[in-house]
């Protein structure tokens, strides 16, 4: 008999299953408006170092993609041409402006994901294919989830290429160093009023995960604006996708912000993870990358709230990189302004030293450092 204590599920959800096992996150691909100036942005900024190319000088004429790659975190950017074939990603981009437009999950076998997925309720996007090339073959299929965003089931066991078929190997001379992200820690959704509880619904049912934590708009609300979350994860934990939805409040809720920018539902954030947050935040500071501001007011309670860190407060104050604690450990985080024209998709870079959770005793602070942004841009 095992004494542990089993967490508690909703009724409503079922407990995580494994009909579709995810190894990781297989790449995000963003639809953006220039491909090669994102790529030098991704590079200089955020230290991605360059991986693989296609566009027309490796015979592909509809599009044109960069893949990058830092630690585990693997980014394709990909702008249309002027083309048919890329009619969907031109009327994304038109629609969305920069954004994610896939979230790609590694698995060992594309055609059973699409099929146990389908046969769910999910929404086939692209039926189980196969791309092969001198490097072995690349089975996909993908599915839609919220928005215009779709997830691909990537199966790449027998492909040694430097990415996927179609792709070259990418290799400038110019390489800025890596900044210290190692993987993707969690990706945000933001969908519409009341949709909240139906994606998190597809998340357990189509997909298998289950909701291990809830905030509800208490939790998640400062004196002017409120939101409300639930975290879906996939059985081996490697898979989070919190799920927002706006909330009533006396001013504008960020989520209704993004969704009036992205003209819909769509990834609000990609968390990614790092060892050693002071250095990353650092180095990213100092190649341009802009985060959103955090009163000195916040610093003054820290200690108390969190007690003994090994981290310098001094430092943290200097960067802005916020703190919380659970009852397995802390974790320091820190978000960054929209990285687009559009108040839309952002990062967070996140380390977790033994706290599994999301940062709670952040969320008033940091919903005050948004909602001044949003005043600023006129969307409060
Ligand atoms: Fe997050």
């Amino acid at each position: 008999m095992s004494n542990i204590a089993i967490p508690t599920v909703p009724k409503i959800f079922k407990e995580a299953e494994d009909f579709l096992p995810l190894f990781g996150t297989d790449h995000v691909e963003f639809i953006v408006g220039n491909s090669k100036q994102a790529a030098y942005y991704y590079q200089t900024a955020f230290g991605f170092q360059p991986l693989a190319y296609a566009g027309l000088e490796t015979g592909i004429r509809d599009r044109t993609s960069y893949v990058l790659r830092q630690g585990k975190i693997t980014i394709i950017l990909t702008s249309p041409l002027n083309h048919p074939d890329s009619k969907e990603l031109s009327d994304h981009l038109i629609k969305h402006g920069d954004g994610i437009k896939s979230i790609a999950l590694w698995v060992d076998d594309a055609t059973k994901a699409w099929e146990e997925t389908t046969k769910r309720g999910a929404k086939s996007y692209i039926a189980p294919t196969v791309r092969e090339d001198q490097d072995g073959k690349v089975v996909y299929s993908g599915i839609h989830t919220y928005g215009d965003t779709v997830h691909l089931f990537v199966e790449r066991k027998n492909y040694n290429g430097v990415f996927f078929p179609g792709y070259q190997a990418w290799n400038p001379s110019y390489k800025p160093s890596e900044v210290g992200l190692r993987y993707i820690d969690h990706m945000v959704g933001n969908v519409g009023w009341g949709e909240m509880n139906t994606w998190a619904k597809f998340y357990n049912e189509v997909m298998g995960f289950a909701n291990i934590i809830t905030f509800d708009d208490k939790d998640i609300s400062t004196e002017y604006t409120a939101l409300m979350s639930k975290v879906m994860a996939n059985g081996n934990g490697r898979i989070k996708f919190p799920i927002n939805e706006p909330a009533e409040g006396k001013k504008k809720s960020q989520i209704e912000e993004y969704i009036d920018f992205y003209n819909g539902p769509g990834c609000q954030h990609m968390a990614v993870a790092t060892d050693d947050i002071v250095h990353t935040v650092g180095d990213l500071k100092s190649r341009g990358v802009e985060f959103l501001y955090i009163p000195d007011e916040y610093y003054e309670l820290l200690f108390r709230r969190v007690g003994k860190i090994d981290e310098d407060l001094e430092t943290l104050k200097r960067l802005g990189i916020m703190v919380d604690r659970d009852d397995e450990g802390y974790l320091l985080q820190i978000f960054t302004k929209p990285v687009q024209d559009r108040p839309t998709f952002f990062f967070e870079i996140i380390q977790r030293k033994g706290a599994k959770s999301f940062g709670k005793g952040n969320f008033q602070a940091l919903f005050e450092s948004i909602e001044a942004e949003q005043a600023r841009r006129g969307t409060l």
